[in-house]
């Protein structure tokens, strides 16, 4: 494993939330206006679902906190069940009390998804750029919705999903046809801005990919390979995803 990435291996699902969960509010207790940076998927559920535990018992205060989705479906709202927006309000902002205004989401309705785009950028940027970046893994390697292609994708952009993320997120949706096509993803180069970065993975299903992308090349066809140069990446996974390393 290369040096520049701490890698932490546990036992379990519940294992892997709650060590990212702890490591995640030592963090905010050290910078409590800090600009963290959220990923949504099932793998981070477990670890906010203690953070929320911790704040409703007054071990941690997220109240001051920025927070930065990595990404959102266009063509739906925030008022969709399946947008991150709903997903982030009800799996950790409501409860935790992250303020309205500190809750940045890129709007998968905005009429003008480039501009929209660009304009999340600019935000990140003007908010002095993320401290914490959590992320996920997707099965084909993709980090945000930065799926495998010909080029590392740069700054927040406008993506289309790659049919095996469109097949694994169909889980969440009433049948295939509804999951929607594009969304709207910080870019790699946006991700590798921040300061320090946090993947989580977890279960059979992620171990071939975290393998691939922690110690094989470096190249766009997995996307989540880039981390390799980043300064300060730490990995959670559990003993199922973490077989191959
Ligand atoms: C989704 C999200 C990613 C997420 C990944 C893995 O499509 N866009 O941010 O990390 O897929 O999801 P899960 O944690 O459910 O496996």
């Amino acid at each position: 494993m290369l040096k520049n990435i701490t890698l932490y291996v546990v036992e379990d699902y519940n294992a892997l939330s709650q060590k990212a969960a702890l490591l995640f509010a030592q963090t905010v207790k050290t910078n409590p206006t800090g600009v963290y940076g959220l990923a949504t998927g099932s793998t981070p559920e477990g670890m906010y679902d203690r953070l929320v535990k911790m704040s409703q018992t007054n071990e941690i205060d997220m109240t001051k906190i920025v927070a930065f989705n990595l990404d959102e479906y266009v063509s739906i709202g925030p008022d969709h069940t399946q947008s991150y927006a709903y997903y982030m309000a009800t799996k950790l902002f409501n409860a935790t009390g992250v303020p309205i205004q500190n809750r940045n989401i890129p709007r998968g309705d905005a009429p003008d998804p480039h501009n929209e785009c660009a304009e999340y950028e600019k935000k990140i940027v003007n908010a002095g750029g993320i401290h914490l970046q959590v992320l996920g893994i997707g099965t084909n390697g993709h980090i945000g919705f930065n799926e495998p292609a010909d080029t590392f994708a740069g700054q927040t952009s406008y993506a289309a999903l790659a049919e095996e993320t469109i097949q694994a997120n169909s889980r969440f949706f009433d049948s295939i046809d509804d999951v929607p096509k594009f969304a709207i993803s910080m870019g790699i180069q946006t991700i590798m801005m921040a300061e320090t970065i946090l993947l989580l993975a977890s279960g059979e299903s992620k171990a071939k990919i975290l393998g691939e992308a922690l110690q094989g090349p470096i190249t766009p066809q997995v996307p989540a390979s880039a981390l390799q140069l980043h300064r300060n990446v730490i990995v959670i996974a559990d003993k199922a995803a973490a077989k191959f390393l």
